[in-house]
C-alpha cells in the first residue's frame, strides 16, 4: 500500500534532548519555496515533520495563467463548508495526540491559503482543538491576512499565535534570521543547549554548545582529546577523522571562545576576538574566557572536550572516561610525582594511597 503522506522525524534534531512538549510542523510545498523555510525550522525547533501532498503531484497549478490554482481556489471560497471543495489529497495518519503545538508552513495561493493545505486542515482541523496553532505563510508579495483567517476557520478551536510569519519574495534572503526570531517568540519548548567541558593545560571551561546538527553530531564524539595546532596567534585546530554536518556563514567577528568548524572536519577554538573573513560553522561558546589563552598556550597542545555529564568515578585525569590513562596518573599521584585533585580519592578514604589504584584497577577491569 502506496504511503501517501511523509511523516518524518526531523533528522537534524534528531539526537537532542527530549523536550516535554511535541511540535509538528505540517506543509505544503509547490515551488519548494516552503519547503525551504521548513529547513529552517528543523534547526529551531526539535518538531516531527508531516509534508502534504495532492493525490495527484503532476497537476500544473500554474499553468495557463495559474488557471487551475485560481479555480481550486475559488472552488473552496464559493463552499467552504464542502469537502467536495478542497482538492484530494494524499491520507495519512498523524497521531495529533503526540503534539502540543502545529507549525502550519504553507504556500499563498490567490490571497488565500494553497488548496492542498486547506485540505489536509480541513479533514484535521477538529483534531487541533486545544492545541498551539502557528502559522507560516509564503507568497511573492501579497499579505498574508486571508491566510490567516483560513487557518482560523480549518482549526477553529485552535490556539493561534500571532504574529503568523510572512517569508515573501522581498525578505527571503533573511528568512534564517526571521525564522529563529520568530520560532523564539513562539514559547514552544525548544531543544535545550547543552553544555561541554573543554580541558587544556591544567584547566577547565565550560561551553554552550549551539543547538544545531553539528553540536549534535559533535556531541556524539564525546569525550574526545585530540592534539590541536596553534595557528595565527589567535587558534587552535584540530581535523577530525569524521567530517560533520555543515552550515556555514561568514560571522565577519570571531570571538575568543568561540568553537567553530572549519570546512566539515576541522574543529577550531578562538582564544582571540578579531575580524575574519573565512566561513565556519558554529559549534559552540566557551562561557568563559579567563585563562583561555594562558590555558591554550603558545604552541601545539592536547585539549579535551568532555560531556557535562559531572564527574565520573576513577575518571583521574578529567577526559570523561576511566582508563590506562587514569592507572598511570593515580599511580603518579600516589609516587608523589603529580598533585592529587579531588577526583584522586577514588575510594572517598580521604587520602590518596594503594587503595586507589586499586579501585581504579578494578573499574578499567569492569569489576
Ligand atoms: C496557484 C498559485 C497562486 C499564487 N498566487 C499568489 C498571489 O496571489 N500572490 C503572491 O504574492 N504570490 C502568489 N503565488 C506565489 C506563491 O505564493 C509563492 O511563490 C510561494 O513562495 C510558493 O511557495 P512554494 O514554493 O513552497 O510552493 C502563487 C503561486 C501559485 C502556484
Amino acid at each position: 500500500m502506496k504511503r501517501l503522506f511523509t511523516i518524518m522525524c526531523a533528522s537534524l534534531m534528531a539526537m537532542s534532548i527530549a523536550t516535554s512538549a511535541r511540535t509538528l510542523i505540517a506543509y505544503y510545498t509547490y515551488t519548494y519555496n516552503v519547503m525551504g523555510i521548513v529547513g529552517e525550522l528543523s534547526r529551531n525547533i526539535e518538531a516531527d515533520v508531516v509534508r502534504v501532498l495532492p493525490t495527484d503531484t503532476t497537476l500544473r497549478y500554474e499553468a495557463n495563467n495559474y488557471a487551475l490554482g485560481s479555480q481550486l481556489i475559488a472552488t473552496i471560497r464559493n463552499a467552504p463548508n464542502d469537502p467536495a471543495s478542497y482538492p484530494p489529497i494524499q491520507p495519512q495518519e498523524v497521531d495529533f495526540d503526540l503534539y502540543d503545538n502545529i507549525i502550519i508552513a504553507t504556500p499563498l495561493w490567490w490571497s488565500n491559503m494553497a488548496a492542498p493545505m486547506q485540505t489536509f486542515l480541513f479533514n484535521n482541523g477538529s483534531r487541533m482543538a486545544g492545541k498551539n496553532i502557528a502559522l507560516v505563510v509564503s507568497s511573492s508579495s501579497s499579505g498574508i491576512s486571508s491566510v490567516v483567517a483560513d487557518a482560523k476557520r480549518l482549526i477553529p478551536d485552535g490556539v493561534h499565535h500571532d504574529p503568523a510569519l510572512w517569508i515573501n519574495d522581498t525578505n527571503r534572503s533573511s528568512k534564517a534570521t526571521l525564522i529563529q526570531q520568530w520560532v523564539q517568540g513562539l514559547g514552544f519548548d525548544q531543544p535545550e543547549p547543552q553544555s561541554i567541558t573543554v580541558s587544556a593545560g591544567g584547566h577547565s571551561f565550560t561551553a554552550t554548545l549551539e543547538t544545531n546538527a553539528t553540536a549534535e553530531a559533535f556531541m556524539q564524539l564525546l569525550p574526545l582529546t585530540v592534539t590541536m595546532n596553534e595557528l595565527n596567534g589567535n587558534e587552535k585546530y584540530h581535523y577530525l577523522d569524521t567530517s560533520l554536518p555543515t552550515d556555514a556563514v561568514r560571522p565577519g567577528t570571531i570571538h575568543a571562545g568561540d568553537i567553530m568548524l572549519y570546512g566539515s572536519s576541522c574543529i577550531v577554538i578562538f582564544y582571540e576576538t578579531f575580524s575574519s573573513g573565512y566561513s565556519y560553522t558554529r559549534i559552540g561558546h566557551i562561557d568563559d574566557v579567563t585563562n583561555l589563552k594562558a590555558a591554550l598556550g603558545q604552541g601545539d597542545i592536547e585539549v579535551t572536550f568532555g560531556t557535562d555529564a559531572g564527574p565520573v568515578t576513577g575518571d583521574v585525569d578529567g577526559d570523561g572516561k576511566v582508563d590506562g590513562n587514569d592507572i598511570n596518573r593515580i599511580i603518579n599521584i600516589v609516587l608523589g610525582k603529580e598533585p592529587a585533585g579531588d577526583s584522586a580519592d577514588v575510594d572517598g578514604s580521604v587520602g590518596v594511597d594503594g587503595s586507589d589504584i586499586n579501585t581504579i584497577i578494578n573499574l578499567v577491569l569492569g569489576k
